[in-house]
Order: structure tokens, then sequence, then C-alpha cells
């Protein structure tokens, strides 16, 4: 494919290409997914998340779920982060109230010893095929992964943890076999991206949700080297893939990551001042972000004022309207109608 957009029509790539539209194009992260009463009951016909994933019809279904109801600039697939480790040949079971579950764990555990399994990922690429031939030319289609880092996270404590202790101790003690486990992310990471980008999304983000425990020089070698690596090899495959970066938790080294990791956007978290991004982030550069998940909860006033807060803070630059993270799961619907009533005028 040449340098021709595939869909000039859609204001979120515009954005992405650099063209601040006048009002900002919006997605949330998470928006399919527990707050629909719609997919609650797609998720009630199957045993568990992953046969959900597994099935292409009702993932598609799923996608396309936050379209119909609210008509975001963007649908995102249907899938998770941990279908990398899954492919590896880690086991993968999301428990109830406890959230995901890894097997074994790589804290005790040689990635060697793993029998990868990268079939497990084609139902996925189906899901793709499917939501693409149905998407209006208008909606732009995100593919996604975790960055390395926080996949590692998953990998090696076996599940997800407030501070990511087991495996920042790991990196320090055993930076080789961490090397390791980052190289087989990276690898596997860029068959998945490309396999979605070649059945037919329009660009891709990399949640990086646990970026923000690092210490300084860790967050160089484990969370900026690895994306730069992953980017520069998906822009080898696909060089005029959009790749929107989402470092949560990074603060002002999201300068760094703009920088040296070369993604073509930056997603911004609940606790970046946007009048600081506007400032200090490089001119022209396309943001997304970066409302509060709990002030959509909430709703009200409150709700307005921080929204009319981002829209004035980014008003002269590319910025796609968003969470600072994932929707929660009790947020009202009429909270999101106000949302996008307020955005859209
Ligand atoms: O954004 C979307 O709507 C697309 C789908 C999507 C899911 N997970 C579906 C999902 C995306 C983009 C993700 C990303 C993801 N998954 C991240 C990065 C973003 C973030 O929130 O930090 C992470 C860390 C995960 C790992 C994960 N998956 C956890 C911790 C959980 C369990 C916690 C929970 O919410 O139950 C999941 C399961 C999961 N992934 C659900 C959904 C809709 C809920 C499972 C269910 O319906 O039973």
């Amino acid at each position: 494919m040449g340098k021709q957009r595939k869909k000039p029509e859609a204001p979120l790539l515009k954005v992405l290409a650099g063209q601040k539209q006048t009002r900002p194009p919006v997605w949330l992260m998470r928006q399919a997914g527990r707050y629909l009463p719609e997919y609650r009951k797609l998720r009630e016909q199957k045993a568990g998340f992953l046969p959900l994933v597994e099935d292409s019809k009702a993932a598609a279904e799923a996608t396309l779920q936050p379209i119909h109801r609210f008509g975001f600039d963007a649908a995102i697939l249907f899938s998770d982060i941990l279908v990398i480790p899954y492919a590896l040949g880690q086991d993968l079971a999301f428990v109830k109230g406890e959230g995901p579950k890894l097997t074994p764990t790589l804290v005790d555990h040689n990635l060697r010893l793993l029998e990868k399994t990268p079939n497990r990922l084609n139902p996925v690429y189906e899901t793709v095929r499917k939501v693409a031939a149905t998407l209006s030319p208008k909606t732009t289609f995100l593919g996604f992964s975790g960055s390395p880092w926080t996949v590692a996270t998953y990998m090696v404590a076996g599940e997800g943890s407030r501070d990511q202790a087991v495996t920042r101790a790991m990196a320090y003690r055993d930076p080789q076999a961490f090397s390791e486990i980052i190289d087989a992310i990276i690898d596997q990471t860029l068959d998945y991206l490309s396999g979605q980008i070649e059945a037919g999304v329009d660009a891709v983000q990399l949640f990086d949700s646990w970026a923000g425990t690092l210490s300084p020089q860790q967050f160089e070698r484990w969370v900026i080297d690895p994306t730069a690596r992953l980017v520069s090899k998906l822009r080898e495959k696909h060089p005029d893939i959009p790749i929107i970066g989402f470092p949560k938790g990074a603060a002002s080294r999201i300068k760094a990551y703009i920088a040296d990791t070369k993604v073509t956007a930056i997603g911004l978290d609940e606790t970046i001042d946007p009048y600081w991004a506007d400032q200090y982030l490089p001119a022209g550069f396309p943001v997304q972000g970066n409302l509060d998940p709990l002030v959509l909860l909430s709703g009200g006033d409150a709700l307005d004022q921080s929204i009319t807060t981002i829209l004035d803070a980014f008003s002269e630059r590319p910025h796609i309207f968003n969470l600072g993270h994932g929707i929660l799961p009790q947020t009202p619907l009429t909270h999101v109608s106000q949302l996008l009533e307020k955005i859209r005028g």
C-alpha cells in the first residue's frame, strides 16, 4: 500500500496524520465491555472471556456494539493483551473476581520450556476481517497489543499487581533471562500486529498499562528500548501504519518516550496536566486522552468541567478525545451520552 490513506474520510486517522479537527474524534479505552448491557448478555452466553475472544463472530459483534450504540469514531478490536502469553505457550484463565492468571509463571519457570502455539491467534485475525468488512469508512478500526514490558509483568508474576514488584525484582536480578522474555514478546507481538494490519485494522495502540512503576534507567531499558524496537520492526513491514503509544503513569517521561520510540501519537493518562502536555510536547504532535474514568462514572457538572478543560488545553493541537484509562464497568450509559453531546456540540 502506498502513502494514500485507506480511509480519507476518517477524522481519527486525520488526527493521526497531524491534522487538527474542529471537534476531536472520540473513542473510549475498554469501550467494548461490561458497562454495556448488550456486552454482558453476549458474555453470559459464553463459558468465559477466552471463548468469546475465540468466537470471531461474537468477538466481531462485541467490537461493533459500542459503535452501534454511540457512534464512536473508532472501533477497537475485541481481544486482550494477554493473548500474547497464551500464544507463547502459557495457560490463560480469567478467574472471576480475581482477574487473569497465567501459568506457569516465568519467575520460576524457563521461557524455553514453553511450547509456542501461535495458531491460538488465528480467530482474532478472523474477527478483524469480519469487522473490517462492515465498518463505515468514517470509523477508524484500531488494532492493539500490550507493550513488551506490561505483557512481561503478567508472564513473570502470572497475574496483575499494583507495583509489579516480582517482575521489577527479576529484571534487576536476572536481566539476561528477562531480556529473553522481552525479546520473545517483541517477536510474537510483531507477528500479531502485522496479522491484524494485514486483516484490516487502520492503526494500532500499544497499551503499556504498567509503565509507571519503573526507575528511570529501567524505564529506558524495559519500556523505551523494547517499544522502539517493536515500532521500528513494525514500520519495516508496514511503513504507513499509525501507532499510538500509551505508557500509563510515565509522567514527564512521555517526552523521552515520544522522541525515542517514534510512535505516531501519545495516549495520556488522567494524571497528566493537559496544559503542561500541550506546552511541553512537540508542536503538532497528536495526543489522545485524558478524562479521568472516575469523573465519567460520577457525571454531573464535574464531568462537563473536566471535558471543557481538556478541549481547551488541546484546542490548538491534533487531539483524539479519550479517557486516561479504561471505562469502569459501573459507568452509567447516560454519562457516556453526556460526554458525546458535550464534545460534538
Ligand atoms: O478496549 C476495548 O474495549 C477492547 C478490548 C480490550 C480488552 N482488554 C477486553 C477485556 C482491551 C484493549 C484490553 C486491554 C487490556 N487487558 C489491558 C490494557 C489496558 C488496561 O486496562 O490497562 C490489560 C492490562 C488487560 C488485562 C486484563 N484483561 C485484565 C486485567 C482483565 C480482567 C480485569 C477485568 O476487567 O475483569 C482482562 C479481561 C478483559 N479484557 C475483559 C474485557 C472486556 C473483561 C472480561 C469479562 O468480560 O469477563
